[in-house]
This record gives C-alpha cells, sequence and structure tokens, in this order.
C-alpha cells in the first residue's frame, strides 16, 4: 500500500523517520541518574565477549548492503579498536580470500537472501568464524543460519532500490559499535553523545526530508546529463558510492561515486565546465581537506553541488560559483543517514523526470537469489 505516495521509493525515503524509530526502539537505555546510556541488542549479549576478543571483524555484503557497512565501519574502527575489513562477498569468493577462526564475519543484507552473500556464509562457517547477521527479514537464510545477530526492523521495503533500509542498517551497525565499545571507559563521553544523536536522528532526518522540492528542482537541471560524479571522503565515502548506486540504478544515468583523497590520481582528469560533480562537504574532521578539495574542482571550473552543513553556504563555496545543499549537522558518524537523504530525493526525482520506471528499474531484482 502507497497510500498517500506515488511510489514506493518515494513511500519509503519519506518514512525513514518512523522506520529509523522502529530500529533503535527497545535499544538505547537513556540511562538514570547514575547509570550511563548505553544500548542493548537482544540478539548479541551472549556473543559481544567474543566479538571483542575477535582479531578482526569482516564486512561481507552487496550492493546498497555492502555501502551501509562502509559508513559504519569508522565508528566501529574507533570504539572497538578492532581492524574492521571490507569484503565484497563475490569478491571474497572469487578470490577465496582467508577468513580465520579468530574472526567475526558480519553479513549484511536487507532480503537475508542474496545468494552471494549466503554462499560467503557457507565459506565462513566452514572456516570457522563467528558469524553475525544483520538483516531485515525475520526468517530469512542469513537470519537462520547465522551464529547471531540484529533485526533491522526498518519494515517491508518493497522499492528495488534500497533506501530506508541503507539508513537502518546503518544505525544498527552504529549500535553494534556502541555495543562493543561499552566496556570502554574512556570513549564513555563519545559513546553517550552517540546515543544522544541517535535518540534524535529520526527529527533530523524528517528536517532533512523538506529538501524534497529543492531536489526536485536539481533533478530538473541535470535531467539531460550524461553523467553525475559524487566525492565523499571519511565517514561519507559510503555516501558517495550509495547516493551515485541510487543515482544509477533507478535514474539510469551513469553516476560514480569517488574518494576525494583520490582525486588527484586520475578523476581530476574529467573535470571541466560541464560534468556535474557533488561534493558532500559537511562539518566533521576531514572538513578544511574537502575545502580545498572544492578550491582544486573549483580551479578547473567544474560544475559543483556542494552539500554542506546548514550556515556553512558561504565558507563552502567562497570564491566560486557552485549551488549548495544544506543539511542539519549531527554526530559525525551518524551524518552519512542524514547526507543520503537527498541523494536518494534526487534519484528518486531525477528518475521520475526522466520516464523511468521508479520502483522496478529495467534489468534489475529486488532480491538476487542466483550467481
Ligand atoms: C527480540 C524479538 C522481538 C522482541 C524482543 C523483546 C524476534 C525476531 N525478535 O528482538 O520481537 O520484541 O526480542 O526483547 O523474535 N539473529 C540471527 N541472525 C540474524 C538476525 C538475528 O541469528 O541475522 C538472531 C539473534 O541473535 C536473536 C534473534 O535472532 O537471537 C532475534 O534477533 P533480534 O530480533 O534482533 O532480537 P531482539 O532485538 O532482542
Ligand atoms: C540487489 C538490490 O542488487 O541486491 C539492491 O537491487 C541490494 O538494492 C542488493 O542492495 C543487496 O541485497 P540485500 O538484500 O542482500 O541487501
Amino acid at each position: 500500500n502507497k497510500g498517500k505516495y506515488e511510489h514506493y521509493m518515494q513511500k519509503e525515503i519519506h518514512e525513514q523517520p518512523e522506520s529509523l524509530t522502529t530500529t533503535m526502539r527497545g535499544r538505547l537505555i537513556r540511562g538514570g541518574s547514575c547509570k550511563a546510556k548505553t544500548v542493548l541488542l537482544g540478539g548479541l549479549k551472549d556473543h559481544l565477549k567474543t566479538i571483542r576478543r575477535s582479531r578482526r571483524i569482516v564486512f561481507i555484503g552487496c550492493g546498497t548492503s555492502y555501502n551501509a557497512a562502509l559508513a559504519a565501519r569508522p565508528i566501529l574502527e574507533e570504539l572497538s579498536g578492532i581492524p574492521v575489513t571490507m569484503e565484497i562477498a563475490s569478491d571474497l569468493l572469487d578470490r577465496q580470500g582467508p577468513i580465520y577462526r579468530e574472526d567475526t564475519a558480519v553479513f549484511v543484507s536487507q532480503s537475508g537472501e542474496t545468494a552471494d552473500t549466503l554462499l560467503a556464509l557457507q565459506y565462513a562457517l566452514e572456516n570457522g568464524a563467528l558469524c553475525v547477521g544483520i538483516t531485515n527479514t525475520v526468517g530469512s537464510a542469513i537470519a537462520r543460519n547465522t551464529h547471531c545477530g540484529v533485526h533491522i526492523n526498518a519494515g517491508c521495503e518493497i522499492g528495488v532500490a534500497s533506501t530506508k533500509a541503507y539508513t537502518s542498517q546503518i544505525v544498527v551497525m552504529a549500535m553494534l559499535a556502541l555495543a562493543i565499545g561499552d566496556d570502554t571507559i574512556s570513549s564513555q563521553g563519545r559513546r553517550e553523545a552517540i546515543i544522544d544523536g541517535l535518540f534524535d536522528l529520526p527529527n533530523k532526518v524528517r528536517e532533512v526530508l523538506k529538501l524534497d522540492q529543492e531536489m526536485k528542482d536539481l533533478a530538473k537541471l541535470l535531467i539531460a546529463e550524461q553523467s553525475l560524479l559524487v566525492f565523499g571522503r571519511g565517514y561519507n565515502y559510503a555516501t558517495a558510492l550509495e547516493g551515485a548506486l541510487k543515482v544509477k540504478e533507478v535514474a539510469l544515468m551513469h553516476s560514480e561515486g569517488i574518494l576525494a583523497g583520490e582525486m588527484k590520481h586520475g578523476p581530476l582528469a574529467l573535470v571541466d565546465e560541464n560534468l556535474p560533480i557533488v561534493v558532500i562537504a559537511t562539518r566533521d574532521a576531514c572538513f578544511s581537506k574537502q575545502q580545498s578539495v572544492i578550491q582544486q574542482l573549483h580551479a578547473r571550473k567544474g560544475r559543483l553541488i556542494v552539500m554542506c552543513s546548514k550556515g556553512d553556504a558561504m565558507s563552502v563555496c567562497a570564491g566560486g560559483s557552485c549551488r549548495v545543499i544544506e543539511v542539519p549537522q549531527v554526530e559525525d558518524c551518524l551524518q552519512p543517514v542524514v547526507n543520503v537523504v537527498p541523494l536518494q530525493l534526487l534519484a528518486y526525482h531525477l528518475t521520475v523526470i526522466r520516464g523511468y520506471n521508479v520502483d522496478q528499474p529495467r534489468n534489475l531484482a529486488k532480491s538476487v537469489t542466483t550467481q
């Protein structure tokens, strides 16, 4: 049931304040006068000790689920102190990459049925790793075959392009980081700030959804483009990949997410006055580096669309002309949840205006159950 919406993707983008609330329900503990704020992931509580002892955490997934894990990687590394590596499921299988008993392998999948992710799970089980599932589908193959896990509880997702599952996956993996780091006194202040940020996140997403019309206007400007680049780094490298994936899969426009730190190692050659480029430059530890990226793109007359924190429009675009998308600022590790929303809206409107099927893009399936 699409309710008041024309398409499922549109509905699923707009229901993110509610889906995020459901994802967090019963899992954030407010603390009390002398009790710390904390998180409770029922499915993991008996396994946290084993996870903390593991030598490495390996995230494994495909498509949007892989991008969600990439978005959560920095905070998991920070709060756990454990090296976190990333695997696209098919690539791990192609390489038969090493997986050890001392590894915690985390399988991220909205459907819980993706063939490559399931085969990678079989492979990790055979190699003796602790296997953790993060899925939206109770009773799915990944939920059944992992040792433990977390349901993201985002509600049924129908649009082939994943939107609300992506933001809920990031939130669950941020909570995973909080749960693993829970025994570390030195990071308690940081963890409490993130928990406060999680409580407020649905409101911030509600606020960023107000950019709907602005993104529709931007889509009209981009309707006839051949290509769109998206530059990000740090917490928002994943946002760049995910924004580009959305544009590619539904709007059928070539789009590439680029790690801004790699700009000079190739992508800069593409920059001219015609190619539209989105640069994500919201406030975090990478902000000044992104400011310098913007300056260098300006120097090459790049056609820039800059996503920045509210109030930063003047400082990010100083000395050049660019279009600005201002988003509310949240705790740095949660910023990818806010930042992806305008890009989801842009991909949605671009698709509708270009006249393509937004809920069922050509050649794609919601759940890829064959290799
Ligand atoms: C569980 C209940 C929820 C109830 C809550 C009350 C289910 C599905 N969830 O939620 O309805 O309100 O207790 O305390 O009955 N699991 C995996 N692999 C996965 C995902 C999950 O093995 O990929 C396992 C977990 O380890 C856990 C179980 O499935 O044993 C349920 O997981 P989850 O729904 O996340 O647990 P709770 O949030 O505690
Ligand atoms: C398909 C979907 O390619 O599978 C994507 O079209 C999705 O939206 C990907 O990200 C992975 O699916 P899942 O269910 O394992 O998260």
